[in-house]
């Protein structure tokens, strides 16, 4: 049965298939808030280094443990090193973004030549993961290496997005934020994405131009 609107509680109703690309996204970036990031370390074919952060992301099962992030193509079409190096090698890992590595995470997300490595450029530690052939930041609390499960393209446009699903296979954990076999959130302090140039942290929010 078609859902009636109750009175007094009317809502616009904005058809997706309507929304431009931009609109689109505007609606969700604002809408699905805040977001965890994802900052994947991977490694080119050539053993290029490559860090990027990704707010498109989230956990999808824990058994086995899955982890999920996308992709979209550069506003030029062409594809980011990220997804190309996920595929070509099978993984990656994902450091966590706390609130003191916030400044290094957004000057991470610098659009690089392939071979140009966003450690040295944003100034971290790039230390070899122990199990896959990727790198992490070495400052980060806690980090997961992952084997890659699977990619969902959803397209060639301005926008699509390619799942990148994951398998945690070892999870390193900083002993500060370790506490009897959970995450201590607040030592962690992680970052969430908003919408544009704002950010959340667990207790409060800040404005960060990127770069
Ligand atoms: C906080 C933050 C979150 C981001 N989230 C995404 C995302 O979910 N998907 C995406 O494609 N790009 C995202 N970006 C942009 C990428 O980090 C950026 O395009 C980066 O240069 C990609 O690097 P790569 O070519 O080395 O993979 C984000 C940037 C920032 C600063």
């Amino acid at each position: 049965m078609p859902a009636r609107p109750v009175a007094g509680l009317l809502k616009m109703i904005l058809d997706a298939q309507q929304l431009s690309n931009a609109e689109m996204y505007k609606i969700l970036i604002g809408s699905v808030t805040p977001r965890p990031i994802a900052w994947a370390g991977t490694r080119s074919t050539d053993g290029s280094n490559n860090l990027a952060p990704f707010s498109f992301y989230n956990c999808f099962s824990s058994a086995p443990p899955i982890v999920g992030f996308s992709v979209i193509p550069r506003p030029d079409g062409r594809k980011k090193d990220t997804l190309q190096n996920a595929q070509d090698t099978k993984c990656f890992t994902l450091s966590c973004a706390s609130y003191k590595l916030v400044k290094e995470m957004s000057k991470s997300a610098a659009t690089l030549e392939p071979g140009e490595d966003e450690f040295v450029y944003a100034g971290l530690t790039a230390a070899e993961a122990l199990h896959i052939n990727a790198p992490y930041v070495a400052e980060a609390l806690l980090v997961f290496e992952c084997e890659l499960r699977q990619i969902i393209s959803f397209g060639n446009e301005p926008g699509s997005g390619n799942l990148i699903l994951g398998e945690i296979k070892y999870i390193h954990i900083d002993e500060s934020v370790y506490d009897n076999g959970r995450i201590d959130i607040e030592k962690l302090d992680p970052v969430g994405r908003l919408a544009g140039n704002w950010y959340a942290t667990i207790r409060d929010r800040f404005e960060l131009q990127r770069g």
